[in-house]
């Protein structure tokens, strides 16, 4: 008799914490400007809403780095800042600059926000999943995400990234009920678009939490915790056992909290989190995705060996995705990730 898990898909059979051989393996960011093929249909696109919005090279790009390296899984190309795009915001990329939003700076600006996401904007976005999907093959999963509504807020509060989020904080801190309501409101988004990627063929979904670390405990629970836990709920009760990745970056220590309360499949965690308390005190509990330092794969060479090297001997054990702990670095040569998979893959 053939075990139940036979033709279970690689990553999904680790997010039911079966630990792998050799682990799936996928980047944050790896549809991107590192690939010759990616800014070759960037150009084409125009700007790089144009191409979220362009489900053909959305799917596109998102293909390239899984027919290039054979990852485990796809990642919906798109941006988190597409729910605050749907409730209404302006939203835009400038070449250099990153995103610009217009600010929003205090409670009575939130009555310019629509109460639910545009559906019409977002159907493009579900077209890209489905026909993403439909060219894959049977062990590729496919990822779909969104943004935590914390990192969401801190771009719509401050209208463009900052290095401390210090605009969210500060209205956080100044009037805790009007940020709430525009948490409410992000949750509630999200968790219309996370359905709308898994009954378009999304099989995880990954929540990420950029700055979930500059928060000190309290507001962490308040701003990332309870909210991920509501969208987490939300998900699962239209659909029943949906596998969720959560990315609360840079929080070290509170990982635990947050995978104890929000009941996330996995949990990623970036270079900075130990890999033995990973180990001990999470992988017990959930699947851990992560944790090479994005730089030691800029780096290459012996820095990268001996870091995939300790991913693979501390957290291989147990139930891992092996990733990095934040997004590939653009000036990354292509030579430098073939290395990294092999290497994993060799065992
Ligand atoms: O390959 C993938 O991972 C899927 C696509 C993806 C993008 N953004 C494409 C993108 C994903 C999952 C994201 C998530 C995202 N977007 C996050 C969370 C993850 C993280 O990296 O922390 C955040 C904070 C954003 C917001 C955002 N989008 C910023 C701050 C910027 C500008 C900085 C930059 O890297 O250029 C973007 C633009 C963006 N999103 C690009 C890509 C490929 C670069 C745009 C280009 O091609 O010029």
């Amino acid at each position: 008799m053939q075990p139940a898990n036979v033709g279970i898909k690689p990553l999904l059979r680790v997010l039911g914490r079966e630990p792998e051989e050799t682990p799936p393996v996928w980047m944050m960011r790896q549809a991107g400007r590192y690939l010759p093929e990616y800014r070759a249909v960037r150009e084409k696109a125009g700007g790089f809403l144009d191409l979220c919005f362009n489900p053909e090279l959305a799917a596109e790009v998102t293909l390239q780095p899984v027919r290039r390296f054979g990852f485990d899984a796809a990642i919906l190309f798109s941006d988190i800042l597409i729910v605050p795009l749907a409730l209404g915001r302006k939203v835009e990329f400038l070449v250099g600059e990153g995103p610009k939003l217009e600010p929003l700076a205090d409670a009575e600006s939130l009555s310019s926000l629509h109460e639910t996401i545009d559906g019409k904007v977002l159907a493009p976005i579900y077209e890209t999943v489905a026909r993403v999907k439909s060219q894959l093959d049977t062990k590729t999963t496919l990822i779909g995400f969104c943004g935590a509504p914390w990192t969401v807020a801190t771009y719509m509060v401050a209208g463009h990234a900052t290095s401390d989020q210090a605009p969210a904080r500060l209205f956080a801190l100044r009037d805790p009920i009007g940020f709430g309501q525009l948490i409410d409101r992000i949750v509630e988004g999200s968790i219309e678009y996370l359905v709308g990627q898994l009954k378009a063929g999304a099989e995880v979904v990954q929540i990420f939490d950029t700055w979930a670390g500059v928060l000190g405990p309290d507001q962490f629970d308040k701003w990332c915790i309870r909210p991920t836990a509501k969208i987490v709920e939300g998900v699962r009760r239209q659909v029943p056992g949906a596998k969720i990745i959560g990315f609360p970056r840079g929080v070290n220590a509170l990982a635990l909290a947050y995978v104890e309360m929000t009941g996330v499949d996995a949990v990623g965690i970036d270079w900075t989190y130990e890999r033995e308390i990973a180990r001990d005190m999470l992988q017990p509990r959930v699947a851990v995705q992560g944790n090479v330092d994005p730089l030691a794969l800029l780096a290459g060479g012996e820095a990268l060996d001996r870091e995939v090297d300790d991913v693979m001997a501390t957290l291989g054990g147990g139930p891992l995705i092996f990733n990095l702990g934040h997004g590939i670095l653009p000036p990354t040569p292509i030579a430098h990730v073939e290395r990294m998979l092999k290497r994993v893959r060799a065992g």
